[in-house]
């Protein structure tokens, strides 16, 4: 119990052991390898350039996955956590599936999302970001638009929704509506900066307790949130399956299942504010 615990901001990053329980493979589980290619292999600009269809066969795999899949207890304890404490709680994810978002029906949390949206995508002429959930392969890499339920119905009746059978195509891959140049996924690839730094900057300026959760602490910038929130006089926890580098940095390291612990975690700190 720690009495006078200061709740009043607390700053949450997820990676991808959040979403591991809900079946959605960290790097790690996958070995780094997907179907023989390194990851760095579909997932920088250079490989966009050199192969976009392979790329594309991957994004759409990966939007198929992240669609069967659901929130798990993780993603459902820190939505509750936030309807019932306003205006205190803000999260921070490197997870691209959606997954937190499909959690929160009410929107009271919405995700700072650094690393991009898998349900989104971008022209690579001017920028321009649209909500994409189609998956334009199959699982076998065949050329078969179809949509998944990673957007959700705002979403899709938004006028930046795109609707497959309104896209022009060259080879197969889709082009933009603004300028019909090649559409790419909306996510943050290896060697690219992450999105809403200045943002983020802030909320780990204000954190009192800074809680990481399911994140390797290998991946810079996010691997450095932790040392930024102590020196900023935060409280830091870490949950975790396995240690993590910043070791130094965190106040409480909790091993275990996300699961598990988020939620055991989040009701505890009831108890110890008093
Ligand atoms: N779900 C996704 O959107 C997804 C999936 C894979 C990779 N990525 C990307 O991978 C990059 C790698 O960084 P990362 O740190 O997020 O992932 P990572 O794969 O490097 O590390 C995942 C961490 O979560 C831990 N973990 C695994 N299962 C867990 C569980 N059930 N409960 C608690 N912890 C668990 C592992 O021990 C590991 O330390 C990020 O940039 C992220 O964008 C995202
Ligand atoms: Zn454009």
């Amino acid at each position: 119990m720690k009495p006078g615990l200061d709740l009043s901001s607390i700053v949450v990053l997820t990676g991808a052991g959040i979403s591991a329980e809900s079946g959605i493979s960290t790097f790690r589980d996958a070995g780094g390898l997907w179907e023989g290619h390194r990851i760095e292999e579909v997932a920088t600009v250079e490989a966009f350039e050199r192969d976009p269809m392979l790329v594309w066969k991957f994004y759409s795999r990966r939007r198929i996955n992240a669609a069967r899949a659901a929130p798990n207890l993780a993603h459902e304890a820190l939505v509750e956590f936030a309807a019932e404490n306003p205006g205190v709680m803000s999260l921070i994810t490197q997870n691209v599936d959606g997954l937190h978002q499909r959690a929160d029906g009410r929107e009271v949390l919405a995700p700072v999302c650094m690393h991009g949206s898998l349900h989104q995508s971008r022209c690579t002429h001017c920028g321009s970001t649209y909500f994409d959930d189609f998956s334009y392969f199959d699982d076998e890499g065949n050329y078969a638009p179809g949509q998944t339920n990673l957007c959700d119905l705002s979403q899709r009746s938004s006028p930046e929704y795109l609707h497959h059978y309104k896209l022009e195509y060259a080879k197969f891959l889709p082009l933009s509506p603004c300028c019909r140049r090649p559409l790419r996924p909306h996510i943050v690839w290896f060697g690219e900066t992450p999105l809403h730094l200045p943002r983020i900057d802030t909320l780990l300026k204000k954190a009192k307790i800074f809680l990481s959760i399911g994140t390797s602490g290998v991946v810079y910038p996010a691997a450095g949130f932790i040392q930024v929130a102590k020196a900023m006089g935060a409280r830091t926890v870490c949950i975790n399956k396995e240690e993590i580098p910043q070791a130094a940095d965190i106040d409480e390291f909790i091993q275990g299942s996300a699961t598990l612990k988020v939620r055991e975690f989040l009701s505890s700190l009831g108890s110890r504010n008093g």
